[in-house]
């Protein structure tokens, strides 16, 4: 049986000079793939008392909504800015040229509630720092951080210190 790692394509100087890329694309489109990818990362909830799912636009998306269904949880989209049609709460964070944000829906998560946010990859953890910021102003418990990916030359790990945070796959690089 292949590892994970396996399926992972690994792009150099893309999209810039320097950056390995890592995609996940070829992940997803084999079967056995997207199978591992999902069952690994479900995998840190197996002993978790978690009440939501949340993912982050848009690869968070891919892996979050099978987990949450796979353990009969609901799942919350944290979106990028100016797609939710309701009362949001919104975060910034640094990009490396400007900002981004993203919002949730205000009813999304009740206070209270114990939610795993999954994501694809931790690069320098902006986004989910971000995210995290969000379900707790909505009064939620951030019980479990998982990711697919983790590029741990960047130190996002460092940033989200006192979180219970998983990655199936760790590169030493940027
Ligand atoms: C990528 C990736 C993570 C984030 C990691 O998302 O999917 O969400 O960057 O970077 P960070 O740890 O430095 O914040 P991106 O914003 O490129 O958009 P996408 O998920 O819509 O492809
Ligand atoms: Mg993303």
């Amino acid at each position: 049986m292949k590892k994970i790692e396996e399926y992972v394509r690994s792009i150099p100087d893309f999209p810039e000079p320097g950056i390995i890329f890592r995609d996940i694309t070829s992940v997803l489109q084999d079967a056995e793939g997207l199978q591992l990818a999902i069952n690994s990362m479900q995998e840190f909830l197996k002993d978790v008392d978690v009440d939501v799912i949340a993912g982050t636009e848009s690869r968070g998306f891919i892996f979050g909504v099978p987990i949450a269904y796979n353990l009969h949880k609901p799942f919350v989209p944290i979106r990028k800015k100016g797609k939710l049609p309701c009362e949001t709460v919104s975060a910034s964070y640094d990009l490396e040229y400007g900002s981004a944000t993203i919002e949730m829906h205000k009813d999304s998560i009740k206070p209270g509630q114990k939610v795993a946010i999954v994501d694809d990859l931790i690069a320098t953890g902006g986004t989910i720092e971000a995210a995290i910021k969000l379900v707790e102003e909505l009064g939620g418990e951030v019980v479990k951080v998982i990711f697919l990916m983790e590029l741990a030359g960047l130190h996002g790990r460092e940033r989200l210190k006192g979180y219970d945070v998983e990655s199936v796959i760790c590169y030493e690089g940027k």
